[in-house]
């Protein structure tokens, strides 16, 4: 392993430790920085995000939707910076949690919210400024179906749901964010699992029938084809 790869192995893997001894402002000037990997929260489709990036073209829009502390969003911002093109991110979340959700009726996001008193936006946008995407995500904080009143119809190349599990919410969503998509754009969801989130394979199969398992327990509509066929 050369020097440089060592330096940034090690970074990553200690980041906090070596913040607290040498300050965020010289790690900055010395270019370590922190990565998705390392930020709390649950995302497990990489390669959906490889194929968005690869698939549309310089000038995109991708939106995603329920981002808590930015670890999908940091990541998608890495396949972006990656693979040279010029596409915009825009992350939106309420930073309030889910409240207690699932059978087990757990809140998940419960503690973020309690150590920001109240709200997880300050370790969202921290941990977006320590991934080095402070000038390339753009934050939204706010309801979700507020938000995409925020975008113009069909001007949205993908934007992918991964906030609240209850059929009324994703249904919401659904509704809200599928205008707002091209012709040829992407909808897409997490959490595409009947034993978890049943109610969110539930809404998705009212609202949009044709619409397909995809990459790692997610769901994708593509917009403007009939049986929604690759
Ligand atoms: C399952 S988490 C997202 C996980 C995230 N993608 C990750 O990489 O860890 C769901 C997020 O949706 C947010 N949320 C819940 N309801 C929302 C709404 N109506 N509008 C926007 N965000 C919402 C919550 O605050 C929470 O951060």
């Amino acid at each position: 392993m050369g020097l440089k790869n060592f330096v940034a192995s090690y970074s990553s893997r200690h980041y906090d430790a070596l913040r607290s001894i040498f300050g965020e402002s010289l790690l900055g000037r010395l270019g370590v920085r922190r990565y998705w990997y390392e930020i709390d929260g649950w995302f497990h489709w990489r390669s959906a995000q490889e194929e968005a990036v690869s698939s549309f073209p310089d000038g995109s829009r991708f939106v995603e939707v329920g981002t808590y502390l930015g670890r999908s969003l940091c990541s998608l911002g890495e396949v972006v910076e990656r693979s040279g093109k010029n596409i915009g991110v825009i992350g939106i979340d309420t930073c309030r949690g889910n409240g207690p959700e699932g059978w087990r009726s757990q809140d998940y996001h419960a503690g973020a919210v309690q150590n920001g008193g109240g709200t997880f936006a300050g370790t969202l946008h921290k941990n977006v400024l320590d991934c080095g995407f402070g000038d390339k995500i753009v934050l939204i904080i706010s309801d979700s179906v507020s938000a995409s009143r925020l975008f113009g119809d069909a001007s949205l190349d993908w934007v992918h749901l991964d906030a609240r599990h209850d059929y009324a919410s994703v249904k919401a969503d659904i509704e809200a964010w599928l205008p707002k998509v091209k012709p040829g754009g992407w909808l897409s969801g997490d959490d595409y699992d009947t034993q978890k989130w049943p109610e969110v394979v539930k809404a998705v199969g009212d609202v949009l029938p044709c619409a397909k398992p995809w990459s790692n327990q997610q769901w994708r509509w593509i917009v403007g084809n009939a049986d929604n066929a690759d």
